[in-house]
């Protein structure tokens, strides 16, 4: 299974790789983590890439695209969060896979308002100790939990200002992919307004697994 998950910020791309990787087996390889690695590694790179995450902004297509190269063999099945986010990325990626031989399944579109997406980020917590993300509301960080034991922290790009960032740069550069990979046959839209395990079944529905 190689999946690709579209859908803009808070729609759960995170939430949905990690319930689909645990309950599928699958590689989930997100690149914000990659970038967020980087920076917490302090790495040449990371310190190239903080202004740009920190401001909401995309990271510049090369850069991305070697980043995230590397992570596409080496496992059966995998689902792809947060990349590409560009018509250059798509085609990037596209040129990636044939080289090695590889073939998308499908292409899943999570949609969802922009209002319900910000009140999502804004009570995002994402675990210190084992990078799982949670909501304060929706889905509460565990206590007392010897496997995630937290802290659970907020992202320093959830500021409301980088939040309409990222929406807007959504609308404008990704959104269109969709079209992409609808052209391409692989394209399923899954109502992402639902309740997290909802979601996760239509996806699995969508790809043909079972829970
Ligand atoms: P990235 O980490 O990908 O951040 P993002 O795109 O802003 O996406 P999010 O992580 O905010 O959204 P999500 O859909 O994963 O939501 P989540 O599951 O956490 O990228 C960070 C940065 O890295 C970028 O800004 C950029 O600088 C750089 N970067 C990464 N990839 C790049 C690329 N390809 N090109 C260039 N730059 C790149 O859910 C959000 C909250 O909602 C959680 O609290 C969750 O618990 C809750 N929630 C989820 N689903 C539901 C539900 N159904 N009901 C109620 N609550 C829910």
């Amino acid at each position: 299974m190689k999946l690709i998950l579209l859908g803009p910020q808070g729609a759960g791309k995170g939430t949905q790789a990690q319930r689909l990787a645990e309950k599928t087996g699958a590689k989930h390889i997100s690149t914000g983590d990659i970038v967020r690695a980087e920076i917490k590694a302090d790495s040449e790179l990371g310190r190239k890439v903080q202004e740009y995450n920190d401001r909401g902004d995309l990271v510049t297509d090369s850069v991305i695209v070697e980043m995230a190269k590397p992570h596409l063999s080496g496992a059966d099945s995998w689902l792809l969060d947060g990349f590409p986010r560009n018509e250059a990325q798509a085609e990037a990626l596209d040129e990636a896979l044939t080289e090695l031989g590889i073939e998308i399944d499908k292409a899943i579109a999570l949609e969802a308002e922009d209002d319900e997406l910000v009140h999502r980020l804004s009570g995002r917590r994402t675990s210190d100790a084992t990078g799982k993300v949670y909501h304060a509301e929706h889905d509460p960080p565990p206590e007392n939990d010897s496997d995630d034991p937290g802290p659970f922290v907020q992202r320093k790009d959830d500021t409301e200002e980088a939040i309409r960032n990222r929406l807007e740069i959504y609308h404008e550069q990704t959104e269109p992919l969709k079209d992409y990979y609808d052209e391409r046959n692989l394209l399923v839209t899954v109502d992402a307004m639902q309740e997290i395990d909802t979601v996760t079944q239509d996806i699995l529905d969508a790809v043909g697994e079972s829970a």
